[in-house]
């Protein structure tokens, strides 16, 4: 039995052992339609112009995300294509720590403007990304599948983010 279920969260880069764990945690959090392929997965983790944060808590991932970006006709937009949290590791705070590193990266590679979609009736996801000032820009009818709509969201990263990220110990 663990003395400390819940010790503190470590956030660190993706690596190629964590493929197995990260996938498990999809498999936990998403069914189908919204469930991304293994194989598509593993293309996303492994492009270029991305990155991976994962979230270690008692020795096991807790969660992952993933941001990616592009050079467009006048500036870099980065788009995340998941924030995924383990049902038992939520409501601590990680889902929040996680999009700040995504943003953070995106930053560093010169990004001016990141953007997703959201299930419509993904409450908490959405809750959060209002909470860290994603504004709402559209809606893209059955998106996910027939009748089931992503709403868009988006946040300017033109303003520096006044919390500088500090080392895990
Ligand atoms: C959306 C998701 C990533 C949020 O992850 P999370 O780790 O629970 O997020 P946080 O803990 O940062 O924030 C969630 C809530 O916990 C609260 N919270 C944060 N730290 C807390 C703490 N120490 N104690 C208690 N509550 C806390 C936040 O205020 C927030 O509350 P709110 O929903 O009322 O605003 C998670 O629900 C998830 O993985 N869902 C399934 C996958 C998914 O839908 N991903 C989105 C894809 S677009």
């Amino acid at each position: 039995m663990l003395l400390n279920p819940e010790g503190p969260v470590l956030y660190r880069l993706y690596q190629p052992e964590d493929f197995s764990a990260l996938y498990a945690i999809e498999e936990a959090c998403f069914e189908h339609p919204l469930r991304f392929g293994r194989g598509y997965m593993h293309r996303l983790v492994r492009g270029p112009g991305t990155a991976t944060w994962i979230a270690e808590q008692d020795g096991q991932l807790a969660g992952f995300a993933i941001v990616d970006w592009a050079r467009e006709a006048r500036q870099t937009g980065a788009y995340i294509q998941t924030l995924e949290v383990a049902p038992n590791r939520r409501h601590q705070g990680v889902g929040g720590e996680l999009l700040r590193r995504l943003e953070t990266s995106a930053r560093t590679a010169g990004v001016h403007i990141v953007w997703l979609h959201v299930d419509a009736e993904n409450t908490p996801a959405i809750r959060l990304y209002q909470a860290h000032g994603y504004r709402r820009e559209g809606q893209e009818n059955h998106y996910y599948a027939r009748s089931r709509p992503a709403l868009i969201y988006a946040k300017s990263l033109e303003t520096p983010d006044p919390r500088p990220l500090t080392p895990d110990p």
